[in-house]
């Protein structure tokens, strides 16, 4: 006869990360917008932010993708589009500053450690974000984290951004393994729901000690820094 399926998750075998906000610090990026435009730093920041992400779902969603156009690119689309919004006027000259710090964020301290404990215990381990594959080498290099990823996944691939569900595909893909047997971890809600929804089992990184989208699917796991990762993993 046949056993019956075991409800207990499986044991992962790889875990992905999203990089902006939760590999990669975008403070310093506010704190820029602070010192070039007094008193709008942290809300240029978060329009900016909001505006990117509401980017790439406008050109994943319109004319089966067809007005496509890379991170990069979006990002600063976001940022020309926030600046006129909060009437800040963007020089090409702070433009440039904006986007370089975007270029070169640095990493959360814990990054290390908790990569090292995976690789350590066999996991494979990788990002998989909506950053071109430009931006992502240089934040991985500028970081000093060449070493700790075994992939480094654009969903530039498939010219479709995250929530879609080919971008989360690229994942099993360069793993070589199902959604299940892979965690995902964001400190984007959003993200790790549609992570949830496509099969992973995620960790939502909620730094910011955020609420959690109110759509009836909570992740598999919440922690506030990177390190409860490794709660995925029974002590060996
Ligand atoms: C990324 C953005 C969504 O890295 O944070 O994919």
């Amino acid at each position: 006869m046949e056993k019956p399926r075991s409800p207990r998750p499986e044991t992962p075998q790889a875990v992905l990360f999203d990089a902006y906000g939760t590999l990669f610090d975008v403070y310093s990026v506010g704190l820029m917008a602070e010192q070039l435009f007094a008193g709008h730093g942290n809300t240029l920041a978060v329009l900016w932010r909001d505006k990117q992400i509401e980017y790439t779902r406008l050109v994943t969603t319109s004319n089966d993708g067809a007005h496509y156009q890379p991170f990069w690119a979006l990002t600063t689309a976001a940022l020309r589009y926030a600046c006129k919004r909060l009437k800040l006027s963007l020089s090409e000259s702070a433009e440039q500053m904006l986007m370089n710090q975007y270029r070169h964020l640095s990493a959360f301290p814990e990054n290390r450690a908790v990569l090292q404990a995976l690789r350590a215990r066999g996991i494979q381990t990788g990002i998989l974000s909506n950053g071109d594959p430009q931006m992502l080498g240089i934040a991985v290099r500028s970081a000093g984290m060449e070493d700790l990823f075994d992939h480094v996944i654009s969903v530039d691939a498939v010219r479709k951004y995250k929530t879609h569900p080919h971008a989360y595909a690229l994942g099993e893909k360069a793993t070589g393994l199902r959604a299940r047997q892979i965690v995902f971890a964001s400190a984007n809600s959003w993200d790790a729901l549609a992570a949830t929804w496509f099969g992973f089992q995620t960790l939502w990184v909620n730094r910011q000690g955020l609420p959690f989208e109110e759509l009836g699917t909570q992740p598999v796991r919440t922690g506030t820094t990177l390190n409860e990762v490794l709660e995925f993993f029974p002590a060996l």
